[in-house]
């Protein structure tokens, strides 16, 4: 099968390691991808917000199947315009339509859609110009912390936990007069405060069934014991020790089968992933967002521990055929620790050269790129603020985690900077040490 892989982060490296391990590829290429993916396929320089640009490579180099691994070209309606495109509509795609890609695109969407269909979720009201001044009173009489949420996509920074009423105000005031995230915050949707411990659920389907990936949790801060600025994702376990069978049935019941039901009752075209970022409130499951796609660390921690072939599985969910698929997973647990660039979340260098990429590490070890890129002495240099995810296999996370600090104790670049402590709620203390907070 001929399969187009689109994206370029270390999401995609773990997707495309996956689907070239699969007797059904035949070729495999990702655009753009990134020097990780070109040793499971071929690298496309194609710019992935340009749908003319991905009708053109499909048709000639007779594409049969299209993943996307990022939100924006489905936000922004690729499926749809596969499906609108005579020559594009009998390619196999994975990802929702532009209306189940709401989902992830607009905040006050998906919260409409979980009240529709009694999903547990934070209550919410959401405000736009035209209710501001009510807005304003609303949040003087909310219980603190409150929770702004910018409506559409803000490159993962739109999500405000306000301590104060002084600050809800002047973020209020930001995000709708001063349009702080453009288009994304026009409309802003203000939640309660949910107090517990977050992880990442994932299915995949086809509109009707659906699989239930390993889950995973992420690290977002950017310091040790979850400190300083949020970044996109310092690091990513899986399995998560809480997420216990009696837990992940309420996961389940609750929240997987009511949101597949909904968007199936509501006639959403939806076959591809679907990402459940959940928090576990005194043991009961609650929805803090959706996304439309895999997450990113988590897909360097889940996709390596699904042992069952993903193109199959692809195949299976665009035949509505998902039901009929038996899914396995490696039961080892799965760490991966991000190294990012120094000064990142917020501004960094690039361009400095990696060493270590080649070091001898065992089998239970694999190194994905993020931000790196192929200068034109073809070294593999800095190429952004996450630069590459260390995944290790173990017989518990903190075995795991060890094995990717050992590997990224070899890499080396200028202003690299990584999270020791990755999985530190669920490693015991060693004696005389106390839990990491
Ligand atoms: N790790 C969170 C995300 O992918 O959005």
């Amino acid at each position: 099968m001929r399969i187009l892989l689109l994206g370029s982060g270390g999401r995609e490296h773990a997707l495309a390691w996956k689907l070239n391990q699969s007797v059904w590829t035949n070729p495999l290429y990702i655009a753009p991808g990134n020097p990780g993916t070109a040793k499971h396929g071929i690298n496309v320089p194609l710019d992935i917000t340009d749908f003319d640009a991905i009708r053109k490579f499909c048709i000639s180099e007779k594409i049969e199947m299209v993943i996307v691994g990022p939100e924006e070209p489905l936000v922004n309606g690729l499926y749809d315009y596969f499906k609108a495109t005579e020559e594009l509509q009998k390619i196999y795609f994975i990802g929702p339509s532009k209306k189940g890609a709401q989902l992830e695109g607009s905040k006050a969407f998906a919260k409409a859609f979980m009240k529709r269909h009694a999903i547990p979720t934070a209550n919410y009201k959401e405000f736009t110009i035209d209710n501001y001044e009510e807005g304003l009173k609303y949040l003087q009489q909310h219980p603190l912390p409150i929770v702004l949420k910018a409506d559409g996509l803000a490159a993962g920074k739109g999500v405000m936990i306000c301590q104060s009423y002084v600050e809800a105000v002047a973020e209020f005031e930001l995000m709708i007069q001063e349009a702080k995230f453009g288009e994304a915050s026009k409309k802003v949707v203000v939640e309660d405060f949910l107090s517990g411990i977050e992880l990442s659920v994932f299915a995949i389907t086809d509109g009707k069934n659906y699989l239930i990936l390993p889950e995973a949790k992420d690290y977002k801060r950017i310091g040790e014991g979850d400190k300083g600025l949020m970044t996109g994702g310092m690091g990513a376990v899986s399995p998560v020790p809480f997420a216990t069978p009696g837990f992940m049935f309420k996961v389940e019941e609750r929240i997987i089968k009511p949101t597949i039901n909904g968007l199936f009752k509501e006639g959403i075209e939806y076959t591809g992933f679907v990402f459940f970022g959940l928090i576990n409130v005194n043991g009961d499951p609650y929805v803090i967002e959706y996304n439309c796609r895999m997450g990113d660390p988590e897909t360097e921690v889940v996709i390596p521990r699904l042992e069952t072939d993903l193109v199959g599985i692809c195949i299976a969910a665009t035949q509505q055929e998902l039901d009929k698929v038996v899914m396995r997973t490696d039961i080892r647990a799965a760490a991966t620790i991000v190294a990012v660039s120094r000064g990142y979340p917020t501004g960094y260098e690039k361009g400095y050269e990696i060493s270590g990429l080649d070091g001898k590490y065992g089998k239970q070890s694999m190194i994905f790129h993020a931000g790196t890129k192929e200068d034109d002495k073809k070294n593999i240099v800095t190429n952004g603020g996450r630069v590459l995810c260390v995944t290790s296999f173990g017989e518990d996370i903190e075995d795991a985690v060890n094995t990717s600090l050992d590997v990224l104790d070899h890499i080396d670049y200028d202003g690299m900077f990584y999270r020791t402590d990755i999985g530190y709620e669920f490693i015991p203390p060693k004696p005389g040490e106390t839990q990491k907070k």
